[in-house]
């Protein structure tokens, strides 16, 4: 293994230890307070009629929730992946991995990885890759061996601008990406989607990816974990620790996010993440138009605590989601959309 490949399994480690152990939210809410549902005092439905089913890039889902992307690529984090993989496959949702760089440059740690389609052979899941490493020498060839790995559904292309500007050993060539991620999207035999990490997609580049053949916008706002605070703790020199925490709220928070993408709606999947904590917030982004809602950290802590502990929060969410669907009058998911105000 040499010094470079070493480095970025610790770096997956040190993030996986710190988002566990601190306190790695934006002080900042995503914006799901502003939302109100449009409630029904007669539904005129029955509550065990109600369809959350979903059907995206081939696939359908007993309900449109996501475990986002977040491990692999450490020892550590195997245990993560393949929990969270079993419970994606116990409750018929979806699963993104975490950044398989680690697993690109050292063929040891893809076995951290592969566990998740051994432990969930008919989940909808997702490869992941950071948009950067198109500047440091990933084509084709490593977007089709990370979907390979896992025989994903889709490769997440990750935007993180602001994580790479605050990492000392961040890759910061951000230039002529957009014809890069044009070539991987021609090519790739799965579909790309895009998301950020926790500072949110804006209008203008949503549209060029989606225009460059992006099939899906996941917009990972503001309001969740912020990946400054993570890099604040990990910091050590004094100027780049007070820099990070100086960014702990930057970003669209995601319910912002969501609102500007509404041209988008019905072209390509809107993935709804970034501080979302309830079924009530995924009936929410549902209103808003969105087709898929994506949880991280959240299930990172359940996971921790083990298996019942993460069953418990899933299906607490699915409940909410389900309660919020009948109080709303909605036999389905495309019945809440719209029923919103603020
Ligand atoms: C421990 C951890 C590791 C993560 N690693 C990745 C990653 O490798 N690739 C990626 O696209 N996003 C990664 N994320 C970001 C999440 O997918 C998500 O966009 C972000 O955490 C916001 O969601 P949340 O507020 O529900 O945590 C990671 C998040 C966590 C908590």
């Amino acid at each position: 293994m040499d010094e470079q490949v070493s480095e970025t399994a610790i770096r997956k480690d040190e993030h996986l230890q710190i988002c566990l152990e601190k306190d790695v939210n934006t002080r900042l809410s995503a914006g799901f307070e502003s939302i109100k549902l449009k409630v029904s005092a007669l539904p005129g439905l029955d509550f065990d009629k109600i369809d959350t089913s979903k059907e995206i890039f081939g696939r359908t889902l007993r309900a449109p929730l996501l475990i986002s992307s977040m491990t692999g690529g450490s020892q550590a984090s195997k245990y993560y992946n393949q929990i969270l993989a079993q419970a994606a496959e116990h409750f018929g949702i979806a699963m993104g991995v975490g950044s398989q760089r680690a697993a690109i440059e050292n063929m040891e740690l893809e076995e951290s990885f592969r566990i998740v389609r051994k432990a969930a052979p008919n989940a909808l899941l997702f490869a992941n890759l950071g948009v950067a490493q198109l500047n440091q020498g990933y084509g084709i060839e490593e977007c089709q061996r990370a979907v390979d790995m896992i025989e994903a559904d889709g490769l997440y292309l990750h935007l993180n601008g602001l994580q790479e500007a605050l990492q000392p050993e961040g890759n910061r060539n951000f230039s002529y990406l957009l014809n890069k991620i044009e070539a991987i999207c021609k090519v790739l035999l799965v579909p790309v989607l895009v998301k950020e990490v926790g500072c949110g997609i804006d209008k203008d580049s949503a549209t060029k990816l989606v225009d460059v053949g992006v099939k899906a916008i996941d917009v990972a706002g503001l309001g969740g974990t912020s990946w400054a605070a993570v890099e604040m703790y990990r910091q050590n020199d004094p100027v780049r620790k007070e820099v990070s925490e100086r960014f702990i709220n930057w970003g669209i928070p995601t319910v912002t996010a969501l609102k500007n993408l509404e041209e988008l709606q019905g072209k390509v999947v809107i993935i709804s993440s970034g501080g979302l904590d309830s079924g009530i917030d995924m009936a929410k982004s549902l209103a808003l138009g969105t087709d898929l809602c994506g949880f991280a950290r959240k299930f990172l802590l359940a996971a921790e605590k083990g298996e019942p502990a993460l069953y418990q929060t899933i299906e607490q969410i699915l409940l909410e989601l389900k309660i919020s669907l009948f109080c709303t009058g909605s036999g389905s998911l495309t019945e809440i959309k719209g029923k919103w105000y603020s």
